[in-house]
């Protein structure tokens, strides 16, 4: 198997290399320099901009990947920041490269979309087909993509599956999200550097490990086309507010500060967010299941943190 993985210096793309087998090619691509962390050996690194159409054309063209995950993107903090450069990476970046897809006999597409492409006012838990009104400029582009694709599914026959990821819990967190803040609450309490959040203490998206996360995209990378009864998926996991991880990073670390200093635009735009989401079609579907609740993430998490 071929995998091409754009955004391939991210955080995300960057761990995923070590879940895809041994024996598999891939290439990542990126505008970044060099990747965030270790990709795994059997991984190639290419630097190259999703927005050059020709570019993406030839890669795909000379690399001939059997599946894409498409997951260059800017993220919310960015995206929200520089609505431009959102539009032409998020939204005609993934055109160019569904275009180049079809045109060159790609089978699958994997994209990563967001609890970001809901926006409030949100039930407990989101049911499945929930209408999707995204409060940020990140969230419309995951929405719209979704949306794409499904266009380029039914219409071209192409593969393209949507996975609705939570935050994601994670060394090596987007400087460009606004979601960073969990991963970040981890980070800096194990490196002893105080904490202050732009949530508020009650702030309770959904939020994922990235080990689940890896997992997750695993499945439905692999799943067999047969059992899939929908472009799009949601996932879930757990949704600790802010003050629930604190209080558990606490039971590790006791000196640890962690204070708030709420910014609304930021706070309200998580709390806009999905908390409890019905994920019943992934579970159905492709045997979806999380392994990490709020105790377990912490404590490997901070495991992982602290042997690094
Ligand atoms: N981390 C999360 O909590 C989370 C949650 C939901 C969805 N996602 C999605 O998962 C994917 C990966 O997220 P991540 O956390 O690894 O983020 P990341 O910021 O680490 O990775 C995104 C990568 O896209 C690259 N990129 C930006 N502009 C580009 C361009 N013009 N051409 C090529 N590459 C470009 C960036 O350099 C970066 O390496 C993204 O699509 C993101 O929207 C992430």
């Amino acid at each position: 198997m071929k995998y091409l993985i754009t955004g391939g210096a991210g955080n995300i793309a960057c761990q995923l290399t070590h879940r895809l087998p041994s024996s598999a090619e891939i290439l990542l691509t990126d505008i970044a320099e060099q990747p965030r962390s270790t990709p795994s050996e059997n991984s190639r690194y290419q630097v190259s901009s999703i927005c050059d159409d020709q570019a993406i054309a030839e890669c795909i063209e000379t690399f001939q990947p059997d599946v894409i995950l498409h997951f260059a993107a800017l993220l919310s903090g960015q995206s929200e920041a520089d609505r431009k450069t959102a539009w032409h990476v998020n939204m005609q970046g993934t055109f160019s490269l569904l275009e180049a897809a079809v045109k060159h006999d790609v089978y699958r597409v994997i994209f990563p979309s967001s609890l970001a492409s809901f926006g409030s006012p949100l039930p407990d838990p989101l049911p499945e087909d929930y209408p999707q009104w995204p409060r940020g400029f990140y969230g419309f582009t995951k929405a719209s993509v979704e949306r794409m694709g499904f266009y380029y599914r039914e219409a071209l026959g192409l593969d393209f599956r949507a996975i609705r990821l939570p935050i994601i819990v994670s060394p090596n967190p987007s400087p460009g999200a606004a979601s960073s803040y969990a991963s970040n609450m981890f980070i800096d309490t194990v490196l002893q550097r105080p904490v202050t959040l732009k949530v508020r203490p009650t702030s309770n998206p959904a939020l994922m490990y990235i080990d689940d996360c890896l997992h997750a995209i695993d499945l439905i990378t692999h799943a067999d086309c047969a059992l899939l009864t929908r472009s799009s998926y949601n996932l879930y996991s757990c949704n600790p507010s802010a003050s629930d991880i604190a209080k558990s990073i606490k039971q590790h670390l006791p000196d640890c500060t962690i204070d708030y200093e709420t910014d609304n635009k930021v706070a309200d735009l998580i709390d806009s967010w999905p908390r409890q989401i019905d994920d019943s079609s992934a579970r159905n579907d492709w045997g979806w299941t999380p392994t990490f609740d709020l105790t377990q993430m912490t404590t490997h998490f901070i495991d992982l943190l602290t042997d690094a």
